[in-house]
């Protein structure tokens, strides 16, 4: 037989291709719809499109305005070799049937090319490629044309027809939103990436100067700390601060997390001294269900908890020495291993630790390791305790002042020039804690409008008892706390019984108030509360029960 097909075969052939056009159609739409990066997306589509027309080849021109030249990024084609030659190759965007395609922005059917004029036979050179026939669509969107999409040799029996180009340049336009999406798309990722960056270094320029700013200081010893924060800040190697009770070790340990690169991972703290033996390994490194009674769940542990951020180990020197190996052991291989397992997993942690004991003495005394210490005191900040920095005595009181006049809701006009003096010449063994403490005490005893009187401070402060019992004298503001109003209303002329009822009241109120405070502080614990506050477990106990306090 041969020859012709018969008419209903004919209909037959040309409805199968028509379906493959839409079910190509509609494949590549979803395509479209379900990827945006074009390295993905192209070659999918230039290789199911020369399969649909039959064509020898089918590439995509971008044009790269700067050098004004069209390159082929994505190339199918029946022969590998004229794939890797088209991929090298970049010709002029005037040139050829796809320069003249995007020059007129209009698509081109040639169905001889080898006799059209515009033909750039340098490709056909290079590739070793005789071009017959081919289509040129051009890719235009909305910021203008960027390139050309091509099909070259029509494989059946005749050039590519007007249905085949009325075909492609459907196509030719969703490629070209295609590219577009995935411009943007890579421009908003971009844009995206460096407000990120930028994003974070303002925050943590802001934290930095909100952080810094709560540490208060102004002397030399104190500008040296900050100097050191900074320089601690933009790293991530180990720190350790060592200092005195109530230096700010905690503080300043914040202080550098917040201000560092990790600022947005956790900061975990873990007080070494709080805990027993076992129990802190467990805690630290986490556990596994069973692993001991009353593991009733897996506990990923501290270190775990910590991940991308910060562990601060606090009084570092009372870590027992088994538990030292253990450590050192998770800072060198930078893993750790649960209580109960023997899995060990990856951590990103930054250590920072603090300790009011001298580590150095420690490690000469045998009390801490030697290889623990060089790692952990990669990089040591010491605070200066309060007596050796007098001058910031002022600043600090006048900023406790504020704060707890707010928080006691009086207006206190001011510290005393007496009550300067007297907290200037104090030792402080409890630092910058005590001072704080001390002017707590001193708003919960003031009356609203008082100026802060020597009369208000402990008897420990050099304020023998008896003068502590007199009502203040008014006396002329300072400048700790500026005052807008005259001072304190003016003393009782005589003492009598409802002012040593009225003592006794703001006594029992101090009282219940600061052991309230120094509950807050441990975190409820009655027997570390009362060791600091100099009482035992059952005494402390009582008050609280007096107070009404848990
Ligand atoms: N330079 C400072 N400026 C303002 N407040 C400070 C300063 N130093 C310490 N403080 C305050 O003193 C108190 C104690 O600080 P912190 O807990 O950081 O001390 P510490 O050295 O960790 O003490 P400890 O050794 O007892 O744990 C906190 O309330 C803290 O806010
Ligand atoms: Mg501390």
């Amino acid at each position: 037989m041969g020859g012709e097909n018969s008419p209903r075969e004919a209909d037959g052939a040309e409805g199968s291709a028509a379906a493959n056009r839409f079910a190509l159609l509609y494949e590549l739409g979803c395509a479209f719809a379900a990827r945006i990066e074009l390295d993905e997306l192209i070659p999918l589509v230039v290789a199911k499109c020369r399969e649909v027309l039959n064509a020898e080849g089918i590439s995509v021109l971008l044009l790269d305005p700067e050098h004004n030249e069209l390159y082929f990024p994505y190339v199918s084609q029946v022969d590998p070799n004229v794939v890797e030659r088209l991929r090298r190759l970049r010709f002029p965007a005037d040139a050829g049937i796809a320069g003249a395609a995007l020059r007129e922005g209009i698509a081109i059917r040639v169905a001889d090319a080898q006799r059209d004029p515009r033909h750039y036979h340098g490709a056909d050179e290079i590739t070793g490629f005789t071009t017959r026939d081919l289509l040129a669509v051009p890719l235009i969107t909305h910021q203008g044309k960027v390139g050309v999409i091509e099909a070259v040799n029509s494989r059946g029996p005749q050039p590519f027809s007007e249905e085949d180009m009325a075909f492609f340049e459907a196509l030719g336009a969703s490629i070209a939103i295609a590219i577009e999406n995935a411009r943007l798309y890579t421009q908003v990722r971009e844009s995206e990436a460096s407000l990120r960056t930028r994003v974070g270094v303002l925050r943590r320029d802001l934290a930095r100067t909100d952080v810094f700013s709560k540490i208060i200081g102004s002397t030399p010893a104190m500008l040296e700390v900050f100097r050191l924060m900074e320089s601690a800040a933009a790293s991530s190697i180990p720190v350790l601060i060592e200092g005195e009770t109530g230096t700010g070790k905690e503080l300043v340990a914040r202080g550098i997390h917040m201000a560092s690169a990790r600022s947005e991972g956790p900061f975990v703290a873990i007080n070494c001294a709080s805990l027993p033996e076992t129990l802190l390994e467990s805690e630290l490194f986490g556990h596994r269900r069973g692993a001991f009674t009353g593991a009733v769940r897996d506990n990923p542990g501290l270190f775990r908890a910590a991940h991308g951020g910060v562990i601060f180990l606090d009084e570092i020197s009372d870590m027992p020495m088994s538990m030292q190996a253990k450590l050192l052991r998770v800072l060198e291989e930078e893993e750790v291993v649960a209580v109960g397992d023997n899995l060990p997993r990856k951590v990103d942690v930054r250590v920072l630790s603090a300790t009011n004991r001298d580590l150095k003495t420690q490690v000469e005394r045998g009390n801490f390791r030697q290889d623990l210490y060089y790692r952990v005191a990669v990089f040591p900040i010491r605070l200066p305790p309060l007596r050796r920095r007098r001058e910031d005595i002022p600043l600090l009181a006048g900023e406790f002042l504020n704060a707890a006049a707010q928080r006691h809701h009086k207006r206190i006009l001011g510290l005393a020039p007496e009550t300067i003096d007297l907290l200037g010449r104090y030792d402080w063994p409890g630092n910058v804690r005590e001072l704080r403490n001390e002017i707590d005490r001193a708003v919960a005893l003031a009356r609203d409008g008082d100026l802060i009187h020597p009369g208000h401070l402990s008897a420990g402060l050099g304020v023998s008892v008896t003068q502590a019992g007199e009502p203040p004298t008014p006396v002329p503001q300072t400048a700790a706390a500026p005052a807008t109003t005259q001072a304190a209303p003016p003393a009782a002329e005589g003492q009598s019984q409802s002012s040593a009822n009225s003592l006794r009241k703001a006594r029992a109120a101090f009282e219940a108030r600061h052991i309230a405070d120094a509950l807050r502080q441990h975190q409820g614990n009655v027997s570390r509360t009362a060791q600091a506050l100099g009482l035992s477990r059952a005494a402390l106990q009582k008050k609280m029960k007096a107070y009404g306090l848990r």
